[in-house]
């Protein structure tokens, strides 16, 4: 027998008044596995992430995480289900310094008592840094900016600081929506190392518009358009599916 899916949508619906955003989609995702969603703009991409990151309740549908049938998680349950998540875009506090927004991380509180009290602990003058921050810092290649205030952080700085943001609860399956969105080449080979290495042992569901991470990081595609799945696939499939060259042509989008 096979291993349970590390995670697994099943027929997932969503609706925002009149608007079908995901009708009757199923998606899994196997531990070691790199899980792409691809389609046009407006295709439900983000939706669907949403509904995994607890952000959107959907109108019917199923999720099993290790093969356990759960309940639509809420945002503050997920880390405790093995997930974590980035945002399409950066959604760092901004005030708040790149070591800091790592603990806030780590605790997933949006209680601004309990944040100030835990950030009040690494504030004092000799500004220690957590163990634990610092080891993914060292690893994401940031640990010069650990002091540093997020809003002053070089974008593609910003993006990977997100990203050890995500690493801080140790998922076992990570959600990445766009993390390849406003990226140059250097950073994006670098992101593209970064999944390759994560995922042995773990999952990655990666949300992209660059079709050379995609094509590069995945071991399945699955292609969403209108709300649709219209395909399913390892890359090379994907590349030479009429219905989804179609899709895209149609859409405008390369
Ligand atoms: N919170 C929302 N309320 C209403 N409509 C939404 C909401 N989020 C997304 N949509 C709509 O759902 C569809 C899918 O959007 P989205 O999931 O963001 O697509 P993608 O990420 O693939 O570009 C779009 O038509 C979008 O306008
Ligand atoms: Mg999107």
């Amino acid at each position: 027998m096979h291993d349970p899916a590390a995670l697994r949508l099943e027929s997932v619906t969503v609706d925002f008044g009149g608007l079908r955003a995901l009708n009757d989609v199923s998606i899994e995702i196997n531990p070691g596995e790199v899980v792409g969603i691809i389609g046009p703009n407006g295709a439900g991409k983000t939706t669907l992430f949403n509904v995994l990151s607890g952000l959107v309740t959907p109108t019917s549908g199923s999720l099993y995480i290790g093969g356990v049938k759960r309940k639509w998680p809420k945002v503050h349950e997920l880390n405790g289900l093995g997930l974590s998540r980035t945002l399409q875009g950066v959604g760092l506090f901004s005030e708040l310094s790149v070591a800091e927004n790592l603990l806030v991380g780590a605790t997933n509180s949006k209680k601004p008592n309990f944040l100030k009290a835990l950030l009040g602990l690494y504030g004092g003058s000799e500004r220690k840094l957590d163990s634990g921050v610092q080891r993914i810092l060292e690893e994401l290649e940031i640990s010069d900016y650990a002091q540093q205030i997020a809003s002053s952080l070089p974008y593609p700085i910003s993006k990977r600081v997100a990203l050890a943001r995500a690493l801080m609860c140790d998922p076992s399956t990570l959600l990445l929506d766009e993390p390849a969105g406003g990226l140059g080449a250097q950073d994006i080979a670098w992101l593209k190392q970064f999944v390759l290495n994560f995922r042995i042992g773990k999952s990655v569901l990666l949300v992209e518009h660059h079709m050379d991470v995609i094509m590069n990081v995945c071991d399945r595609i699955y292609v969403l358009n209108f709300g649709q799945l219209i395909a399913h696939g390892t890359p090379a499939e994907i590349r030479d599916n009429p219905e989804v060259i179609t899709a895209y042509l149609g859409n405008g989008a390369h």
